[in-house]
């Protein structure tokens, strides 16, 4: 119990949020309201970033054949990924691994450029800049499903093709295409666990007591 903390209510919709969060690949066609998509970015930008560096940038991919070209983009990728999981690769063309054809909006967020001057933080971990856009991926995540909107963060693709269609400046990296929307229900567990791909690991086997946590088996 902590003076500063949240009432019950309030502490429970932020276990909700958390809980319920899925990344979503199945979207209605249907726009995301401008005010919306206005609190999302502005939740993303209250992220915690190493040095208040702030590095991420986010954009608006409106025109159909942007995304359309994105698409490509990413079915390049995904073909390229099915090769190299080699055995398994048939098993992961059934996935679904985006919602670009439905969702109401796409988002592609990038590392700014010039971050080498950044040094506070990321001195021996440079790393650190997408530990913090990832963070603010992460709250538009929690605040999109409070909103009742799904999203999908996808990561499948060359992030040199995306910096080009997008005439990124030279040094900005893009992380994530994010894939935002409306959708007829959230999947009440993460859809690779119901398709059988992953299951979640015991919690008890991730956290060590004065020393390195005893493995998970089901760990690969
Ligand atoms: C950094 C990152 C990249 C991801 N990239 C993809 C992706 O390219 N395609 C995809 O279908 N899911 C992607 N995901 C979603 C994960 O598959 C998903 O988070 C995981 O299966 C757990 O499901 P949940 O988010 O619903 O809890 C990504 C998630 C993260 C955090």
């Amino acid at each position: 119990m902590s003076a500063h903390e949240f009432s019950p209510d309030e502490i429970d919709a932020v276990y909700r949020a958390i809980a319920a969060r899925r990344d979503m690949r199945h979207f209605i066609e249907r726009a995301v309201d401008a005010d919306v998509l206005a609190r999302l970015l502005a939740a993303a930008h209250r992220a915690p970033s190493v040095g208040y560096m702030q590095p991420w940038r986010f954009i608006r991919v409106v025109d159909r054949g942007l995304r359309s070209r994105l698409r490509d983009l990413v079915e390049n990728e995904r073909q390229r990924t099915a090769v190299a999981l080699g055995e398994a690769g048939n098993r992961f063309m059934q996935l679904k691994i985006d919602g670009l054809d439905r969702c109401g909006e796409v988002l592609v967020v990038a590392l700014t450029d010039g971050r080498s001057r950044h040094v506070f933080g990321r001195r021996t971990m440079p790393e650190m800049d997408l530990a913090s856009a990832a963070c603010a991926i992460q709250n538009m995540w929690l605040a999109a499903r409070a909103e009742g909107l799904g999203m999908g963060w996808v990561s499948m693709f060359e992030p040199a093709d995306v910096a080009a269609l997008f005439d990124m400046p030279d040094g900005a990296r893009p992380i994530a295409i994010l894939c935002l929307g409306h959708v007829d229900a959230f999947y009440d567990r993460p859809m690779l666990e119901a398709e059988g791909w992953a299951e979640r690991l015991d919690l008890e086997r991730l956290v060590g007591r004065d020393g390195w946590p005893v493995p998970d088996t089901r760990e690969t």
